[in-house]
């Protein structure tokens, strides 16, 4: 969800009302996801990069989180969506940890989308810790080498259970990963749209999807015969 500091710099307004306009994007992106049907959201909220953000700005952020968290429990329960998240989560302030854990601890027998937050996430994190929570395993002679596949692997990391994401939308018209689901987007499809986060709606997120059906999908292998 990219854009939201130079949405607001159009308008000549502050970084924190872009974040405030992203969130009510993010609102209306996960209820258009819900009524397309997609399976899983996955939301890069929060970077563990973006802690290195002026302090003024990750407080707003914090802020905003929090009161958002707060505010969606009703049409989250309501919508039957269950909520989790990926990253960090010690790295938060203490509302937002409790905010947060009581909104996936209140939607976990949910059955309809699930949506996952991002937060404090890390692609290279996410791996270094898989790696060392192996290791452990190891020790207490839980594993052994031999065993170790890459299966094995996706199940040591925070997504664990989770299928590899299909499509990954970048808004705001960078063509980076930005340190995101590293392992898991091996084959990804990307589609980058120049738009910005906060103007983003259900319309652009069709269009993304359409785009998205138009690729042949090989995983490395050739294009099927007709
Ligand atoms: C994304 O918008 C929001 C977060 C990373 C939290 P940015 O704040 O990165 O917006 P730009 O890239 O400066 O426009
Ligand atoms: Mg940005």
């Amino acid at each position: 969800m990219d854009g939201n500091g130079r949405w607001a710099k159009r308008r000549g307004l502050t970084r924190v009302e872009g974040h405030r306009q992203g969130v009510q994007a993010a609102r209306k992106i996960v209820n258009a996801a819900r009524e397309i049907g997609i399976p899983v959201l996955t939301l890069y909220t929060f970077s563990k990069e973006n802690w290195n953000r002026p302090q003024q700005e990750v407080q707003a952020l914090m802020g905003l989180l929090e009161h958002y968290l707060e505010e969606v429990h009703k049409e989250i329960e309501e919508h039957d969506i269950r909520v989790q998240a990926i990253g960090e989560m010690e790295d938060l302030p203490a509302p937002v940890q409790q905010s947060l854990r009581r909104l996936i601890d209140r939607t976990r027998s949910k059955k309809g989308m699930l949506v996952n937050l991002a937060l404090s996430y890390g692609g290279r994190a996410e791996i270094v810790r898989a790696a060392s929570r192996l290791l452990e395993d190891f020790k207490q002679n839980r594993i052994s080498p031999k065993e170790i596949t890459p299966d094995l692997f996706s199940s040591y990391l925070y997504t664990q259970g989770l299928p590899d994401p299909d499509l990954l939308i970048r808004t705001g018209g960078d063509f980076r990963i930005s340190n995101f689901l590293l392992w898991q987007m091996a084959y990804t499809e990307i589609v980058v749209t120049q738009v910005l986060w906060p103007d983003f709606r259900k319309r652009h997120f069709i269009r993304c999807l359409l785009d998205y059906q138009k690729r042949e999908r090989r995983f490395g292998g050739v294009q099927e015969e007709a």
